[in-house]
């Protein structure tokens, strides 16, 4: 008994172990003394932001900051929201990739979208570990543009040791010369392919151009470090690669990996995220993480650039950080004789408006905000569906709460391990997944480049 020490009895299981600390984005107050709650207050409003020297850039943020804070909790914990619009127009917050339930994940066809002044409590539980984000699901094209974004963390039960974490998240906005966000055009590639940025940005930070810095930070020799990306940008693709050091994927977007693999490059579409182990090379000074993006050059061709998002010096020495130890992780087999199902991404010109469709469909018509239900599944029945486009512009299609493997292309198998919640159709091209349905409800379908998901690529489908 406790009886001679003289400290209180306790009911109840022992408090957890602190949180391992993420650097790279604001944090937030908990209000909630139960360390199995984060409870906290998030607000969107306008905000000024200093993004280049001379005018600051008006935006709509997060608790007035970009991105919006990092919402950070271990797996099984509950995370309530006081949300509160202080903006002029609608809106919804998303929490991408967590698997909660349908009636806290900011479908505007559950939830009413919380109008100027107005609050919604936003309470779940976070059921899986790894790298999510929130975003705005209303009047995208715009306030997503504008900044509506934000990091969320979930460690693991026994979250393997590292010398350090830190998260990047990835934007591109559009910037006009008087520092502002650009004027969205209606027509045009802003459409055929979505908007793309001219300024790239790395938790907030703008990185291209002149002035542009990476993200940077110290590193000493010896570490080992856990680096989770989100690419939170409209339409632009990156191939992450890191230097300077012996890096692994870890990670996707539905946590930890069975079986890590060495990083040489990888593919990230809007909406995903990855993870890294990253060990500074024995002779390193720096180590830095780099995106291969395709950009037009002045004669309009098509060239690949390395943009360097952060930067660590190598600097000091510690002792050798032992391996860390990863949980096992078991994926379901992707070897089941599944249904197969198939969605047609397509886009048209209809009554002289650009319309993307599925099957078919434009399933999202405009500022109603009403989605079609395209399907409907079995509960934890897996079901292969084909995502096949015939069109150029590509897709990176995403599920909401539920998570899936991506098996082939075109019909071939491929090697993209790992639990996704967004798969990128790149072009006219079939990938086919293969999605459990483990979490009952009415899901939202789209592409997440908004131009199309708001120009009628954005679908229901029920599980159950
Ligand atoms: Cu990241 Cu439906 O969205
Ligand atoms: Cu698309």
């Amino acid at each position: 008994s406790d009886a001679d020490n003289g400290t209180k009895p306790t009911s109840g299981p022992p408090p957890p172990p602190p949180l391992p600390t993420v650097e790279g984005l604001a944090g937030i107050e908990d209000l909630n003394p139960d360390p199995t709650i984060l409870e906290v207050n998030l607000v969107a409003r306008a905000n000024t932001v200093p993004l280049f020297p001379g005018d600051e850039t008006r935006l709509l943020n997060y608790n007035d900051s970009l991105p919006g804070p990092l919402l950070h909790a271990r797996v099984g914990d509950r995370i309530i929201v006081h949300f509160r619009n202080e903006m002029n127009e609608s809106t919804v917050v998303h929490w991408h990739g967590l698997r909660i339930s349908d009636k806290m994940d900011g479908s505007p066809m559950i939830q009413n979208p919380v109008l100027p002044g107005e609050t919604f409590t936003y309470d779940f539980v976070v059921p899986d570990a790894g790298t999510y984000w929130y975003h705005t699901h209303l009047h995208q094209i715009q306030q997503f543009e504008y900044g509506l974004y934000g990091g969320i963390v979930v460690h693991e039960k026994e979250a393997p040791a590292f010398t350090a974490e830190r998260i990047f998240v990835g934007d591109d906005m559009r910037i006009n010369s008087a520092n502002q966000i650009a004027p969205f055009l209606t027509s045009g590639p802003d459409i055929g392919r979505g908007r793309i940025g001219n300024t790239l940005l790395v938790n907030g930070k703008v990185i291209s151009g002149e002035g542009g810095e990476p993200v940077t930070f110290t590193i000493p020799r010896g570490s080992v470090e856990r680096w989770r990306f989100v690419l939170a940008t409209n339409a632009l693709s990156y191939d992450l690669q890191i230097r300077g050091a012996e890096a692994r994927v870890i990670a996707t977007d539905g946590g930890l990996l069975p079986q890590p693999f060495p990083l040489d490059r990888v593919e990230i579409a809007p909406g995903q995220r990855f993870e890294f182990e990253v060990r500074p090379l024995p002779d390193a000074d720096e180590v830095a993480l780099e995106a291969l993006i395709l950009v037009l050059d002045e004669n309009d061709n098509v060239v690949e650039m390395p943009f360097e998002l952060a930067r660590g010096t190598v600097e000091g020495e510690i002792e050798e950080a032992p391996a860390p130890e990863y949980p096992v992780v078991e994926l379901p087999s992707t070897k089941v004789d599944a249904v197969t199902h198939s969605w047609a991404l397509s886009g048209g010109v209809v009554d002289n408006e650009v319309q993307f469709t599925i099957n078919g469909k434009a399933a999202f018509v405009g500022d109603t905000h009403e989605h079609v239900l395209i399907e409907t599944f079995e509960p934890n029945v897996p079901v292969k569906i084909r995502l096949s486009s015939n069109v150029s512009p590509a897709h990176p299609f995403h599920i909401h709460g539920q998570f899936f493997q991506i098996i082939a292309r075109n019909g071939q198998p491929v090697f993209e391990p790992g639990l996704r919640d967004t798969v990128y159709v790149r072009g006219a091209e079939t990938a086919t997944i293969l999605s459990y349905f483990e979490n009952p409800g009415r899901w939202m379908v789209h592409c997440h480049i908004s131009e199309h998901s708001e120009k009628g690529m954005m679908a229901d489908i029920q599980v159950g």
